[in-house]
Parts: structure tokens; C-alpha cells; sequence
């Protein structure tokens, strides 16, 4: 069984490829990454140890080469990770969002029609569903609610779902989808609200918070996502979407005040700053589904989870480093320079 693994040079990529690299060694898997500003082959240094695992830099839009990788490798699976997956970025420049989450997401399609396949699996998110109200904790996002995307970034990823069905449905190709809440754990980019807030609190430089903190997210610890998308596609119904969740909704500020407390850093490192454009209030998953058909649910809790997630960042301090210190600064100033 060879499995192509696209973005896996990324945050939850390069964790799923450690997840099925000890839970599969007699499988292949091949690793298809761009090396954006978001991935790195640092990541996958003791991946790449193992004789199973081959990692091809390249683009998921291109589509001479990726046709060329399908006629040669013949993958039985493809799990599509590639992604830009950061909001704030998408409200400054959309293009790059629509060329890798929509072109590329069809041209990796268009190659599992010709090449044929087993399984094709896109990894999606829960923000294609919009937002939730704050007022109303009763409301989730089943796999039936309405896809009512927000931001460029989660309307490419909309589209993209979009494409994925109508391949199953006209083409009859084996598709499957996943709609997963937010992640936090090892490997994140220091762009998103998690690992920049430890990054910062660990050089006393001050927290942004958006608007008042208000909005939640329901938080999912990355190895339990992993664990979900793995089961999905081996077990999951062809032509299904199915959310991963764990009930974990926190606000920003509830997020932020327990990293400071876990660092034993002062709450006055908090700064209140401009909201970001059509910020999302709410997102939580409704699991019921994916409970019921595939027998999954979550292994971490939250408070296990960032315990976790903070040691990982600071045992891992070069890491974080290496990132800081280069185009990071810019794009630190640019974002938050003048909020
Ligand atoms: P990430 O930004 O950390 O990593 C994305 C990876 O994709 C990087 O390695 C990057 O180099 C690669 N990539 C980008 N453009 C590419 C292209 N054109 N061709 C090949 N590779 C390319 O993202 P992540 O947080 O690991 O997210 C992975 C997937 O999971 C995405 O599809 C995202 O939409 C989805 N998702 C993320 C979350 C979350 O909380 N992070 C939650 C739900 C779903
Ligand atoms: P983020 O990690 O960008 O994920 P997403 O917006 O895709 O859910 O942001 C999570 C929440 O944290 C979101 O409500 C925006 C907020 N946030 C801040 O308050 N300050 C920050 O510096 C960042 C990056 C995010």
C-alpha cells in the first residue's frame, strides 16, 4: 500500500506522518511538499530516517509534475494536507489561497481520475461552516449545516470540498472529507494564536489579543486529529464528510491566561488589539458522527494537551528560533506593527 502524503512538511502533515510511520511500517509513504514559508524539512529530519518514507518537494497546483509523480510512484491514497492556512494572511493576499487550495486541490483530483485510486482524502476544517453565535452554546456544526464560509481562506477551503464531492458524484472517484476544529500541539507555525502566544510570552514581549478575547474556538490536540484522519480513510463511507471535534471551546483570552499561568508569566504581558476583518465568533463541532459510525473520540484532554504542547516549544527552542529569526520579523510588523 503507497500512501502520497501532500503538505506533510507542515504542522499537522508532519505529525500525521509520524503518527502512520510507527503505526505502519510495512506500508510506503511519500511526502509531496512546496516548502513554503510554513513548512520545513527540518520537521521531518527522523522521517526521513525510515526506508519507507520518501519526501518530493514540489507544488500540488503544478500539474505537469504532479501527473509525472502519479504515473511513476501509482499511489493507492492520496490524504491532501496541502494548504495556506492562515486567515489573517488570506484577508492581506487572497491569490495565493485560491491557486493551492482550489487549483491545487483540482489538479490532485484530475490526476486520481486518470491515474485512478483507492482512497483520496481531503483534510478540510470546520471554519467552511461560518460562524456560531455567542449567545446561543446550543448550536454546533453538524456535516449537514450549511457551508457559509467567512474569510478567503475558508471559502477556498469551501471550494475545494466543493470540488471533492463533485468528483464523487460525477466521476465516481473514492473520495472522502474531514472537517476538523482548531488544532494545537508540536510543530505549529508560530502564526497562529497558540505557539505565537507561547513564543511571545516566552520573551516577555507582549500578547495580541484581538478585540476584547471574546471569540471561542473548540480545540483539538493534533494527535487525536491525526488519529481521526487516519480511521477516516481506511473505515470512513466513500462520498462522506465526517467533523472531528472534541468539545473543548474555549475563548482567546481563557487560552492566553493559561499559557501565561503555565509559564508563570504576568497577565499585564496582554494587549488588547484591532479585531481582524470578519473575524468568526464561535466554532464548535458537532462529533456525534464520527463517534457513532467510526467509534472515535478525542485521547487528550486540554489541560493535559497545552501542558504538553508549552514543553514541546520551549524543549524545542531552536526550533522556534530558526523560525523568529528570519522573515517571521517582517511579517510580525506588517501584522502587528500598527494594531
Ligand atoms: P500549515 O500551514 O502548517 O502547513 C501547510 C503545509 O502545506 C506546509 O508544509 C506548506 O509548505 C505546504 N504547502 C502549501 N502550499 C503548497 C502547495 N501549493 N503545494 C504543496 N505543498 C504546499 O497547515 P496545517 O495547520 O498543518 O494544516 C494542514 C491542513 O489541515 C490544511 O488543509 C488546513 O486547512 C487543515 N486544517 C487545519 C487546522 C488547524 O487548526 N491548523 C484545523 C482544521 C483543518
Ligand atoms: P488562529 O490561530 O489564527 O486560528 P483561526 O482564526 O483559524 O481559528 O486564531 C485563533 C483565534 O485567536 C481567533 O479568534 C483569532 C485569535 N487571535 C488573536 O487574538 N491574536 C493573534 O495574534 C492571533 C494569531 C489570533
Amino acid at each position: 500500500m503507497k500512501t502520497i502524503i501532500t503538505g506533510g512538511a507542515g504542522f499537522i502533515g508532519t505529525n500525521y506522518v509520524y503518527y502512520v510511520l510507527s503505526k505502519y511500517p510495512e506500508e510506503q509513504f511519500i511526502c509531496i511538499d512546496k516548502l513554503t514559508y510554513a513548512g520545513s524539512l527540518e520537521n521531518l529530519e527522523g522521517a526521513l530516517k525510515n526506508d519507507n518514507f520518501r519526501f518530493i518537494k514540489g507544488d500540488i497546483a503544478d500539474k505537469d509534475f504532479i501527473f509525472k509523480v502519479f504515473e511513476e510512484e501509482k499511489p493507492d491514497v492520496v490524504i491532501n494536507f496541502a494548504a495556506e492556512t492562515h486567515v489573517d494572511r488570506s484577508v492581506v493576499d487572497p491569490e495565493v489561497f485560491l491557486q493551492t487550495n482550489v487549483i491545487g486541490t483540482g489538479v490532485l483530483l484530475e490526476a486520481c481520475r486518470k491515474y485512478g485510486i483507492k482512497r483520496f482524502h481531503q483534510v478540510s476544517t470546520d471554519e467552511v461552516y461560518g460562524d456560531l453565535p455567542l449567545d446561543r452554546p446550543d448550536l454546533f456544526f453538524t456535516e449537514e449545516t450549511p457551508l457559509h464560509a467567512s474569510s478567503p481562506y475558508s471559502a477556498s477551503k469551501a471550494s475545494a470540498d466543493l470540488l471533492v464531492l463533485a468528483y464523487y458524484r460525477t466521476f465516481n472517484l473514492p473520495v472522502t472529507i474531514s472537517r476538523c476544529s482548531n488544532n494545537y500541539g508540536p510543530y505549529q507555525f508560530p502564526e497562529k494564536l497558540i505557539p505565537l502566544m507561547i513564543a511571545n510570552a516566552l520573551k516577555d514581549k507582549p500578547l495580541p489579543v484581538y478585540s476584547k478575547g471574546e471569540n471561542v474556538r473548540d480545540w483539538l490536540y493534533v494527535e487525536d486529529h491525526c488519529e481521526a484522519v487516519d480511521l477516516v480513510v481506511r473505515k470512513g463511507k466513500v462520498g462522506e464528510v465526517y467533523n472531528i471535534g472534541g468539545h473543548n471551546e474555549r475563548t482567546n483570552l481563557e487560552v492566553v491566561r493559561i499559557i501565561l499561568k503555565e509559564l508563570g508569566k504576568s497577565e499585564d504581558l496582554i494587549r488588547f488589539v484591532t479585531d481582524r476583518p470578519g473575524h468568526d465568533k464561535r466554532y464548535a463541532i458537532d462529533p456525534a458522527k464520527i463517534n457513532r459510525e467510526l467509534g472515535w473520540k478525542p485521547k487528550t484532554n486540554f489541560s493535559e494537551g497545552i501542558k504538553m504542547t508549552i514543553k514541546w516549544y520551549v524543549d524545542n527552542e531552536q526550533w522556534l528560533q530558526n523560525i523568529i529569526s528570519g522573515e517571521y520579523q517582517n511579517y510580525y510588523k506588517k501584522m502587528y506593527g500598527n494594531r
